[in-house]
């Protein structure tokens, strides 16, 4: 797997190399995940997260996409103590895989630390059920990593909005397909118009639609920053002003 898309080998693996080094067990998991062509998190895309998480210490985190946990325990890593993050997958193994990660994720960030990591809760499920489930209980997150089917990403939106707190921060991976986000939908592979399509519309919606705040970056496969418009006054606060 390749670790940078957008930009040069040489830039990347400059990069790369300013990060500070992870912890043996999350250097582990990393390795592990691409030898088995797992698509998680790429390297420069990380250090994005990991100052996010850093500069804006969010206690409540939702990720959208587990994978085998890789980013889970990636991100857990840099959040205050006390804090929460949950993550959502729909493929079982995964899903199982990721469990088992996690539980020894927090056992050996216990051991170099002393205290326990911040709770990890997975869980299994569709991505836009949980999301309305979660939408139905009034909840809301300082952080919201999206990282699952480009496809259904502008269907998540609605919700996605209504679980941001105010001044919260919606962090989407892989949003320029490789540069393709760029090119007209005819100069693109007839069987990926669709997804192609897709992503244009919540680019969009993200850029376009006079709600949202937010900026692209070309880490990894094209990282976009999101905030709500005016968001330090959006009313959202559990159980007051809560629409499902
Ligand atoms: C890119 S991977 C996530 C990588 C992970 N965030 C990391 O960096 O370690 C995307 C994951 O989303 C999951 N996924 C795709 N569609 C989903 C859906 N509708 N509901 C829940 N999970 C979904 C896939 O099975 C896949 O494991």
């Amino acid at each position: 797997m390749k670790d940078s898309l957008l930009i040069n080998r040489h830039i990347a693996e400059y990069l790369s190399s300013l990060e500070p080094d992870l912890p043996d067990f999350l250097e582990k998991l990393y390795q592990k995940a691409r030898e088995n062509r797992v698509p998680v998190i790429r390297r420069e895309a990380q250090s994005l997260l990991r100052f996010l998480c850093l500069d804006r210490k969010p206690g409540r985190v939702l990720e959208i996409g587990t994978a085998i946990g890789f980013s889970s325990c990636f991100t857990a890593e840099f959040l205050p103590k006390g804090s929460v993050l949950y993550t959502v997958e729909n493929y079982e193994p995964r899903f199982t895989e990721a469990q088992e990660n996690i539980a020894a994720y927090r056992e050996d960030f216990l051991t170099r630390n002393g205290y326990a990591s911040p709770e990890i809760r997975s869980v299994f499920s569709d991505a836009e059920e949980y999301l309305k489930e979660l939408c139905g209980k009034c909840e809301s997150f300082d952080l919201i990593f999206l990282d699952a089917a480009k496809a259904q990403y502008p269907a998540y939106l609605g919700h996605i909005k209504k679980l941001m707190a105010p001044g919260a921060i919606l962090l989407t991976d892989n949003l320029l397909q490789e540069g393709t986000l760029a090119e007209s939908k005819f100069t693109v592979e007839r069987r990926d118009r669709t997804i192609h399509l897709r992503i244009r519309e919540f680019a969009d919606m993200l850029f376009r639609s006079g709600e949202f705040d937010s900026v692209m970056l070309p880490l990894g496969d094209g990282m976009c920053i999101t905030r709500l418009k005016d968001s330090d006054s959006y009313p959202v606060n559990p159980g007051e002003g809560c629409q499902s």
